[in-house]
């Protein structure tokens, strides 16, 4: 499967053929210039929740692509008043079956608020069990009920934010993939912004000690997973 990273929480994977993109934010990010949103395909937009860090080019590519946006309901509305009418405004502990695969929206500790102040609902994560079985946590604490996610999944692979300060750290987001139940994840959510500067050399080190990979792709770079 292709996992591509786009910098902060961005990245699409192919999904049994589909282009699914996660919370883009790229023009904004001086870490992603190199990026040309133009140039990324997406048949489905998914948002975790309404922070600009996660939202930022969702109305500029779904008009762009033509990409259907799945998210909370709040989300999902605020969306629609923008011009999207492609949406699947779902919520905590739902599911359903798209081409890609069956997509289940879960818990996450972290807020969300829309950029002009408007209530972005919950924040979620999504379980994904399609090519390969995955699990985004969105931004998020640790939290035990990621202890469920094996019951409804066996995860190849998990994203997880590592940067602190606003999300899990390393030692926590290590902690998590062991609730979750996987031996692969992806950081994110690190490097941006000063706050979430990490030291990814002791992050490895933690995760390698716990008998987790921890895959650090630089922004633009694709990686088979
Ligand atoms: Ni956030
Ligand atoms: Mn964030």
């Amino acid at each position: 499967m292709k996992f591509t990273y786009y910098g902060q929480s961005c990245f699409g994977v192919n999904c049994n053929g589909k282009n699914l993109l996660f919370d883009p934010f790229i023009t904004p990010n001086p870490k992603a210039s190199h990026i040309n949103i133009n140039q990324i395909d997406a048949d489905y937009i998914l948002v975790s929740h309404g922070h600009g860090d996660h939202i930022a080019d969702v109305e500029a590519l779904a008009k762009a692509t033509g990409a259907t946006l799945i998210s909370n309901f709040e989300v999902g509305e605020w969306f629609r008043k923008k011009g999207i009418n492609k949406i699947e405004a779902m919520n905590l502990g739902g599911k359903k079956k798209f081409d890609f695969g069956t997509l289940k929206c879960v818990n996450a500790i972290h807020s969300s608020v829309m950029p002009d102040g408007s209530n972005g609902g919950n924040p979620m994560g999504f379980v994904i069990q399609g090519e390969n079985n995955f699990y985004y946590s969105g931004d998020t604490a640790l939290t035990l009920d990621m202890q469920l996610i094996p019951s409804w999944a066996k995860i190849d692979f998990a994203v997880m934010p590592i940067g602190d300060y606003f999300t899990m750290d390393a030692a926590d987001a290590a902690r998590a993939a062991t609730f979750v139940n996987t031996q692969r994840v992806v950081g994110v959510h690190y490097n941006t912004f000063p706050p979430i500067t990490l030291n990814t050399d002791a992050a490895k080190k933690i995760f390698e000690e716990n008998g987790i990979e921890l895959l650090l792709p630089a922004i633009g770079e694709s990686i088979n997973i």
